[in-house]
């Protein structure tokens, strides 16, 4: 059983309060807000039993309000990329906002990461909900979203669930930023990595999918057996991995990926029900964030593994469709495993 217990993480400008959960087993510590249902901490244990931070974060809440990279966020109404921040669902056009070069990433200017949820302590964690109203950031429909974080053992588990009025594009994901020799650590070239996926999405240079599977037998994507990553990144053409691995589409949760660091003994198991995940090496971090404690976080000082749909999605007929309709129910669960070895 773990222990959840609460207090005041901070105020709004428009004075409304942000709550802090802190939920506790005896090898898991984490402290997750009810802004953006952000992970603002998360403890493991090393092979010692000695507890560290492993999640990139601030300490106030001011910084999270700002504009930065998701940290620890749960981002929507669509994570990653719509091409030109344009669809169509049922003949009509759409338009978003576009806030990554010429498309649109992460729900818009104020997605689903700087809004404020409504709290509630269930067993073993906390559920937060939000009502997205229709054409809030250019998507159709109401949108009621539940998203649910337990913590049973060394497993903490996400369940995301969300229902509309209208036929809108759902994909949700948790944006933590991971370093399992502990938050504020240099790079993460010490960690050895294994990806489950038999294919990656190829990107062009605004990274919209061009819309082919590719093998990734013979490639440097190709993670089905584990790889050191400074090695392995050293090798890349591309400044880093920032990539969506396809996963089996059987709607069972399946592990999908594996994180080991060796110095630690640290271990993070990731399983999910979504069809994909986003292998990104924090490619765009530069230095100029004043992290947790002080921390600096530069460029491959972390890696974040978001299951979530296929990036554009929404315009690729092709690939696993994310749109939602009246009447159903958006269902996905992703556990994080924490481990030692
Ligand atoms: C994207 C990156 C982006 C990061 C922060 C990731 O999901 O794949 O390209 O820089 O989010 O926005």
């Amino acid at each position: 059983m773990a222990s959840i217990t609460r207090d005041v993480f901070g105020t709004l400008p428009d004075g409304a309060t942000v709550e802090r959960f802190y939920l506790q087993s005896e090898s898991v510590r984490t402290e997750i807000i009810s802004f953006g249902c952000i992970i603002t901490r998360l403890e493991t244990k090393d092979r010692h039993g000695n507890f560290t931070d492993i999640v990139l974060g601030f300490d106030d809440l001011e910084s999270y309000t700002k504009k930065h990279p998701y940290f620890g966020a749960v981002v929507g109404r669509v994570a990653n990329r719509i091409a030109k921040g344009k669809f169509t669902v049922n003949g009509k056009d759409y338009h978003l906002p576009i806030n990554n070069g010429p498309n649109s990433i992460h729900g818009g200017l104020k997605g689903f990461d700087k809004v404020l949820w409504t709290p509630e302590v269930i067993e073993n964690g906390v559920q937060f909900s939000y009502t997205s109203a229709d054409g809030e950031e250019g998507y159709p429909g109401e949108l009621r979203v539940w998203v649910t974080y337990t913590l049973v053992g060394g497993d903490l588990t996400v369940n995301y669930k969300a229902q509309t009025n209208k036929t809108t594009p759902v994909n949700l994901t948790n944006h933590s930023y991971f370093n399992l020799a502990g938050q504020g650590s240099e790079n993460i070239y010490d960690h050895e990595v294994s990806i489950n996926a038999q294919h990656y999405l190829p990107v062009d240079d605004t990274m919209i999918p061009t819309g082919e599977l590719c093998p990734v037998e013979g490639t440097n994507f190709d993670l089905r057996n584990p790889v050191d990553l400074g090695s392995w990144m050293a090798e890349l053409k591309e400044i880093g991995f920032d990539h969506n691995f396809c996963l089996s589409e059987s709607q069972k949760k399946q592990t999908c990926a594996r994180v080991h660091h060796k110095p630690s003994g640290r271990v993070l198991s990731v399983c999910t029900t979504q069809p994909g995940i986003q292998f990104y090496t924090a490619n765009f971090l530069d230095g100029s964030l004043k992290g947790k404690g002080g921390a600096v976080y530069p460029k491959h000082s972390a890696f974040c593994l978001e299951t979530q749909g296929w990036p554009d999605a929404v315009n690729k007929p092709q690939f696993p469709s994310i749109l939602l309709h009246p009447g159903e129910e958006y269902n996905q669960t992703t556990s994080f495993q924490f481990s030692v070895k």
